[in-house]
């Protein structure tokens, strides 16, 4: 099992700023897209990636299902109206978006139903995302360590995560950094601006990098065509040592989204 390590994200973008963002991205070489049946934008992101023209066996779709559709009777039905939106007969990986814990679902039912959707077809791999480590044993124990193909976390040089990142690497599951921009947060940051400086970078391709480099998959997302391209090259950017134990040090626990209900006790 695999995953790309470069993706587009789309969540907060709906409508037409959703259908140029993933249009603009699939021109400039991006082959992941990320959404999620919350976003409300399956259909656009769908449509969006049936104009590119681009191969559907080139291209690797995540979604993620909502708690809303955690009960078995209701996983793969919900999965099914994805991807009939995403206009597609599978998508490469269907994450649990959540954990919520205490949300009337228990963790077996939702795991075991998210694998019969991979034994029907309709996703190539599965995963979990804002999972702690507790949970991301309970699933373990549910569908087995190499059926989880990742845990998509929020990560950024504010928010490093490393008992979790270490724990999951330990497991062989693959670690996804959302938000590794910290919604931009990070982007103010004087010490990735001198290491961005160094290597006539930008902010941004510093913060990418450095997740790369860690062996993260990132999925940022932007509005801009100009950003779209930047960041991608991120890929080719190599940060030194050095570069890496200062972006260590920007530890801060700084974590941006916190759900009530939803997420977990954190590492
Ligand atoms: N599993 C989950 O629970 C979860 C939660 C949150 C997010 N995600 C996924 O992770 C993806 C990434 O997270 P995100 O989109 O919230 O945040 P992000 O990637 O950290 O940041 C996106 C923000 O940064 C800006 N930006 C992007 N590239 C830039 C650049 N090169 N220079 C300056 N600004 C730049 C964008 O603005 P512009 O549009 O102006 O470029 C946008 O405001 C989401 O789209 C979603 O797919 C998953």
């Amino acid at each position: 099992m695999s995953i790309p390590t470069f993706g587009v994200g789309t969540f907060r973008l709906t409508g037409q700023t959703v259908i140029d963002s993933v249009r603009t991205a699939l021109e400039l070489g991006y082959r992941a897209v990320d959404t999620a049946q919350i976003y409300g934008n399956e259909a656009e992101v769908g449509q969006a990636i049936a104009d590119s023209g681009v191969k559907r066996d080139e291209l690797f779709v995540t979604t993620k299902i909502w708690t809303a559709n955690y009960a078995k009777d209701k996983l793969v039905p919900s999965l099914r109206e994805s991807l009939e939106k995403l206009r597609t007969p599978y998508v490469d990986l269907t994450l649990i978006h959540w954990p919520a814990p205490g949300h009337g679902v228990e963790l077996s039912e939702y795991m075991t139903a998210l694998a019969e959707a991979k034994a029907l077809g309709l996703t190539r791999q599965i995963g979990i995302s804002n999972f702690n480590i507790a949970l991301t044993k309970q699933a373990i124990a549910v569908v087995g360590k190499n059926e989880i193909a990742t845990n998509q976390i929020e990560l950024s040089p504010y928010l490093q995560g490393e008992k979790l990142t270490a724990f999951l690497k330990e497991q062989g599951i693959t670690v996804t950094s959302y938000m590794t921009l910290a919604y931009g947060k990070v982007l103010k940051d004087p010490v990735l601006a001198q290491i961005a400086g160094k290597h006539q970078a930008t902010v941004a391709q510093v913060a990418l990098a450095w997740a790369l480099q860690l062996g993260y998959a990132v999925i940022p997302s932007s509005t801009r065509r100009e950003n779209l391209a930047s960041n991608l090259l991120a890929r080719d950017l190599h940060l030194d040592a050095a570069d890496m134990a200062k972006i260590a040090a920007l530890e801060r626990n700084g974590r941006e989204v916190n759900p009530a209900g939803l997420a977990p006790v954190w590492d």
